[in-house]
């Protein structure tokens, strides 16, 4: 059994450290979930990305009670549902999280998506961050156009904003803009759903063979050489070793800036931009 003790730790805005890899379990059916989850945790994985809207904290929570490592050693990320207008919406859709996932506390605690009222549901969460009910809290898929109604009157800035982010589209404007305010940029869909010819791009795959890696483990180097947090998601225990090994190299400043070249600037899964009518050509 192959197991990834090297990790590397984003220190975030309040001081908390979070892996700067973990394993995202969107679209995972609840029945899997637990089995995916302990086999991630096996194989040196201690960050796990779930969210209400993906139906699966409970297998998550079955798992962080199951897989013999401590909570402690564990971070754990959820995302309240969508669409809430008022702080008591808010608290239900806390408390169904938890009740879901059966645990005490969550370490990072994020606002899915910037619909409902996102000021109200910010300040719900600020009121349970205080109470100790979250390590950290933060947002998703907040843009320039809305990130200003969370920090507008924030008590507690958001740790991390997670959005689209990959070899693909690779926010740098993201990355100027959060950067005053000191929130960290976490990748979703790190791996690009997997799609748009990733895995065999050319330039992913020549690079990979100058280091002995594959064109996933390059498409992923390249976001967490940048500071960038990633959660790939995979139900398959070899990719998940695949996808956490890749600390024991770094990317040569000429291969950063080929790999760089491959940014399209634009989304490329097709959503969550496009539902917001989010143009990036704004950014
Ligand atoms: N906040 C948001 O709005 C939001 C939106 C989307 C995603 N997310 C989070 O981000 C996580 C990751 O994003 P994602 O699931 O959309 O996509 P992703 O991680 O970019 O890609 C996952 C796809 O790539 C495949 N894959 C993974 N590793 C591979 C490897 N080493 N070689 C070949 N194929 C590989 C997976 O297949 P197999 O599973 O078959 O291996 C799956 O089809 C999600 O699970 C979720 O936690 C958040």
């Amino acid at each position: 059994m192959i197991v990834y003790s090297k990790m590397e730790y984003k220190t975030l805005n309040n001081g908390l450290q979070m892996p700067m890899v973990g394993l995202g379990v969107y679209d995972i059916p609840e029945r899997e979930t637990q089995r995916v989850v302990e086999d991630a945790i096996s194989v040196g994985y201690r960050s796990i990305d779930t969210a209400a809207m993906y139906y699966n904290e409970r297998g998550v929570g079955n798992a962080v009670r199951a897989c013999g490592v401590s909570r402690e050693e564990l971070f754990i990320t959820t995302k309240i549902c969508d669409s809430c207008y008022s702080r008591d919406e808010t608290m239900r859709s806390v408390d169904h999280s938890m009740r879901q996932l059966g645990l005490d506390y969550v370490d990072l605690m994020l606002i899915h998506w910037p619909v409902g009222n996102p000021a109200v549901m910010w300040h719900a969460l600020e009121e349970l961050y205080g109470q100790g009910l979250f390590k950290a809290i933060g947002v998703s898929n907040f843009y320039p156009n809305t990130f200003p109604m969370i920090v507008k009157g924030a008590r507690v800035m958001p740790v991390v904003n997670q959005c689209e982010t990959h070899v693909l589209y690779q926010q740098r404007k993201m990355m100027e803009y959060l950067q005053p305010y000191n929130v960290a940029l976490e990748a979703w869909s790190p791996l690009a759903e997997g799609k748009h010819g990733i895995f065999k791009n050319p330039v992913l795959k020549r690079v990979g063979e100058k280091y002995g890696k594959t064109a996933a483990q390059i498409a992923l180097k390249f976001l967490i050489q940048n500071g960038i947090i990633i959660i790939p998601k995979t139900t398959h225990k070899e990719r998940m070793i695949e996808n956490i090994d890749l600390f024991d190299f770094m990317l040569a400043d000429d291969d950063l800036s080929d790999i760089s070249r491959l940014d399209t600037g634009r989304n490329v899964t097709g959503w969550p931009s496009d539902a917001l009518k989010y143009n990036p050509e704004s950014l």
